[in-house]
């Protein structure tokens, strides 16, 4: 999976995660971006397109951004981008977003953990993205 992570709070609760010796799933890649409102839809595509089983965004709480809450803008362009993920048959969880501060590193964990859980439970990417076989009817 891959995690944007806001560089004022989940990157940094990330990186708590990492001094507490907090214990990580292996099965991530943190990236780290400068608001969770500056992850562009088309990246989340592309990610899922390339195989990505899942991604998250972590973003600060909601009132607590840096950039005149443009994390509210995230929240709605999510669910457009979760909508948009029902008509074109990928399951919506394979986007989570979730809002704290850079002082839960716990959070950052049972946020990780969770959707692993729930990424474990879906096809992987690569199997929906291969193409469908064809039947030729041979006489
Ligand atoms: Fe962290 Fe905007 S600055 S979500």
């Amino acid at each position: 999976m891959l995690v944007f992570a806001c560089k004022w709070c989940g990157f940094i609760a990330a990186d708590g995660a990492g001094r507490k010796r907090i214990p990580l799933t292996p099965h991530f890649r943190l990236i780290p971006v400068e608001c969770a409102a500056s992850v562009e839809p088309d990246v989340i595509i592309r990610a899922l397109a390339d195989g990505i089983d899942g991604i998250a965004i972590l973003g600060c709480h909601l009132g607590g951004c840096r950039y005149n809450q443009a994390n509210h803008m995230a929240v709605k362009r999510n669910e457009l981008l979760q909508d948009l993920f029902d008509i074109i048959g990928v399951d919506r969880r394979r986007l989570m977003v979730s809002w704290g501060t850079a002082h839960e590193p716990f959070q950052f964990e049972r946020d990780i953990h969770r959707f692993q859980q729930i990424l474990e439970k879906l096809p992987p990417m690569d199997h929906l993205l291969k193409p469908p076989k064809f039947q030729t009817n041979r006489l």
